[in-house]
């Protein structure tokens, strides 16, 4: 059974780890999402954008998949379906297709009253349904499924008036970028975090852009508030590096390696054992039903 994030992501902030979300590109990254999860007793969000939903033929198919596999493989972790950086219109799609947990990111509407407005309608249709919500304040850097941010660090004052509409968690964007980071960058702002979170209190804190941070600048952000780091760009490389690894050592053109369960199957371990390593290092490994 798929659950919302927000009792996961609660425990979370009450015990100083935190949850990885990871994005899906298909069946076997799901797959093997939940084997990494499973095996280290880990509770886990799979998410998935609009453009990812669209590839995989729509967000029903995305979340059919989801809790298909969590039936079929037995998964006893809790696992919430959620919707990564929706439009408002991505949001009522993935709603109507039983997603469990719904990121509306309002930080590119024209207006932050827009922002505003439209999170109050998102929460209130899914507090009606139980679902949980995620908004954002200041855009993340980076591009995002065509979606691009010049990146900030978000205004204390308006996390504080988002979180105030009762949303369940909040991007806010902290000097992070979504992708590879860029040799020079600055690094995560604790100071921008800890003015947040003053203000937010116990709201659980998401940090886009989990890709290739120092591990321990994210385990100090984890001290400090953050509960949920999505990761898409290093699961995409550890497959890609895997596949092309076989490729390259000729093993790939061997005998029957055409068959696609034999070539793509050393992404997958892939994934699965760079997953795990990402579940150690945010501390939430054996946090299955905390
Ligand atoms: P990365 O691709 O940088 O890991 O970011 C993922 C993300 O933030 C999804 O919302």
């Amino acid at each position: 059974m798929l659950v919302n994030a927000t009792a996961m992501l609660q425990a979370a902030v009450k015990g100083h780890y935190g949850i990885a979300a990871f994005n899906t590109n298909d069946l076997e990254w799901t797959r093997s999402i939940l084997l990494a999860a499973e095996e280290l007793q880990a509770p886990v969000i799979i998410q998935c954008t609009a453009g990812a939903a669209s590839w995989q033929q729509g967000f029903k198919v995305v979340k059919d998949v989801v809790e298909d596999l969590v039936d079929y493989m037995n998964i006893t972790v809790p696992v919430a379906m959620h919707l990564d950086h929706g439009s408002y219109e991505d949001c009522f799609k993935a709603i109507d297709a039983g997603f469990t947990s719904i990121m509306y990111d309002g930080s590119h509407e024209p207006t932050f009253e827009m922002n505003l407005e439209r999170t109050a309608e998102i929460v209130k249709l899914c507090h009606g349904k139980g679902i949980s919500v995620e908004a954002e304040v200041g855009g993340i850097g980076g591009v995002e499924d065509g979606v691009a941010s010049s990146g900030e660090l978000a205004d204390p004052d308006e996390c504080k008036a988002i979180a105030d509409l009762g949303v369940d968690f909040l991007a806010c964007g902290i000097g992070n970028i979504h992708g590879l980071y860029p040799d020079d960058w600055a690094g995560l702002s604790m100071d921008r975090l800890a003015e947040i979170k003053a203000k937010t209190g116990d709201l659980p804190l998401v940090l886009h852009g989990g890709t290739g941070i120092p591990t321990a600048m994210v385990q100090e952000a984890i001290d400090n508030g953050i509960a949920k780091i999505n990761v898409n760009t290093d699961l995409q490389v550890a497959m890609a590096k895997a596949t092309w690894d076989f490729v390259d050592s000729g093993e790939a053109k061997k005998g029957k390696n055409y068959d696609p369960r034999k070539l793509l199957k050393p992404g997958f371990d892939a994934i699965v054992a760079r997953a795990k390593e990402l579940i150690v290092d945010f501390g939430c490994d054996g946090k299955g039903w905390a």
